[in-house]
């Protein structure tokens, strides 16, 4: 195996990853911690909220992972001519890329969400106003599962340019 055969595997496994631990981080967080802790109560609201914000590094880390390796992929692709859409492989890219941005400002507007109800929800700082915690976490819960929706549009996409 040559050194480009060996960078193009390497792109490849990182670029799986990178989508695995994002959509499987986002379906965890939605599908387990998040029920899981809200159902103890104040107390659990503060801890998942906490593992929300936690996560939002891990997100900027795994969304830099797919979009380099990505974009390497892309450019070592034969099948790849700039600004050229005549086939399948090219428009499924394109898509691709739409969905990727959208995900990465869904993640911006759940970052500045979770900042912005930190003061209210922390037990520290009780006199934070209820509707005002609701429609943060509204907004963050109707995100996060518009990322997972997206997210595996993503795949869908990812398996017909095969
Ligand atoms: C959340 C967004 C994304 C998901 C879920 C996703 C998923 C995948 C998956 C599962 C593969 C198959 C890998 C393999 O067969 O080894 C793949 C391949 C690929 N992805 Fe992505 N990807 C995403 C974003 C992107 C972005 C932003 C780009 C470009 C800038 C990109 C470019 C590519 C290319 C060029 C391939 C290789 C396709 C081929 O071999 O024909 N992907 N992607």
């Amino acid at each position: 195996m040559g050194f480009l055969d060996f960078f193009l595997v390497t792109c490849r496994v990182l670029h799986v990853f990178s989508v695995a631990a994002w959509i499987g981080g986002l379906g965890f967080l939605g599908g387990v911690a998040g029920p899981v802790f809200r159902h103890f109560g104040e107390r659990g609201e503060e801890i998942a909220a906490h593992i929300e914000r936690r996560f939002v590094g891990f997100v900027w880390t795994v969304a830099w992972g797919a979009g380099v390796s990505g974009l390497l992929l892309m450019l070592m692709s034969d099948k790849f001519l700039w600004l050229d859409y005549s086939t399948p492989w090219r428009w499924f890219l394109l898509g691709k890329q739409i969905i990727f941005l959208c995900m990465i400002a869904a993640s911006l507007v759940i970052s500045a969400s979770l900042k912005e109800a930190a003061p209210l929800t922390s037990t520290t700082a009780p006199e934070g106003d209820l509707s005002d915690v609701e429609r943060l976490r509204w907004r963050v819960t109707l995100l996060q599962r518009l990322n997972i929706m997206l997210g595996i549009a993503a795949l869908i996409l990812a398996a017909c340019m095969q």
